[in-house]
């Protein structure tokens, strides 16, 4: 990679390291997950009850953290990156150190459950997708971003993409990788999440204004088509469904986690 002079394979893990100093940087290499962090954030709806659990998965650094602070929940942050969770927790996320493939956290733990750029990183989508419901409880919300698993998507996002500044670091995204959207509706509605999907982009005009360096940030706008970014987002039946998320026994979810799984 040219910043580094090292190199790395696509979607290398070494990528979050050698960029480490770069997650917080809204200039840096990483700002498109500041956009995508703001639209995601705008999609988790207040705790519904006091001690409410967001389970945040490939968190990175927490960039979802600002988005979601004072919305009540207790925010804890999953991942496989030790330099990445350090950041995180020093903005208010709980870390815990783990694969989203086996997720050390109980069933039905979350009331809600955000997979924000990670379904396109990950090696089984389907596992991915069954462990993040499984995490949530009867009523709680999924909440996904990701990559399609198009030609289009291809193109843009990885051989466009990946070559101008802020939008995609060199190698972060594996072709092979992207997300299947019938799997991915597929497999979230066998785990009772019926999910709905819509794309996303770039505001055009804010991306030349922040490329200028009049704009601090840049909107995700809802587009028509799901075939390059998409949002997705769905609420787990149940027995006991929460509709939509009322306060009830609010001391269960802190109760459902063991204190031993938050270690890293
Ligand atoms: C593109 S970043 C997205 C970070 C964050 N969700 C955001 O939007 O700012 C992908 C993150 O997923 C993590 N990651 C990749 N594969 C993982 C896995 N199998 N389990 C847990 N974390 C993983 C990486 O360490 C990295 O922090």
């Amino acid at each position: 990679m040219a910043r580094s002079g090292r190199t790395v394979r696509r979607n290398d893990p070494l990528l979050y390291e050698v960029f480490a100093d770069q997650w917080w940087q809204p200039r840096g290499i990483f700002a498109m997950l500041h956009w995508l962090a703001a639209a995601r954030g705008a999609l988790v709806p207040t705790a519904p009850r006091t001690g409410a659990v967001l389970v945040d998965l490939g968190c990175g650094a927490g960039l979802l953290a600002p988005h979601v602070a004072g919305k009540g929940y207790r925010h804890i942050g999953v991942d496989t990156s030790h330099t990445a969770l350090r950041q995180a927790a020093g903005h208010g996320v709980q870390p815990v150190v783990g694969d989203v493939l086996a997720v050390p956290l109980p069933d039905e733990c979350a009331d809600c459950v955000v997979a924000g750029e990670i379904l396109e990183h990950v090696t089984d989508l389907r596992t991915a997708v069954a462990e993040a419901c499984r995490l949530l409880r009867s009523g709680g919300l999924l909440v996904l971003d990701t990559l399609a698993a198009t030609a289009l998507c291809r193109v843009l996002a990885i051989g466009i993409a990946e070559r101008l500044p802020g939008m995609a670091v060199p190698g972060v995204h594996d072709p092979a990788l992207l997300v299947d959207r019938d799997v991915l509706i597929a497999e979230a509605a066998r785990h009772g999440v019926a999910l709905t999907l819509r794309g996303v982009r770039p505001s055009l005009l804010d991306l030349l204004a922040w490329t200028a360096g009049r704009r601090g940030n840049v909107r995700m706008l809802p587009i028509r088509t799901t075939a390059v970014l998409f949002q997705g987002v769905g609420r787990k039946k149940g027995a006991k469904p929460l509709s939509p998320f009322p306060i009830t026994d609010p001391a269960a979810p802190a109760a459902a986690l063991d204190p031993e799984s938050l270690r890293w």
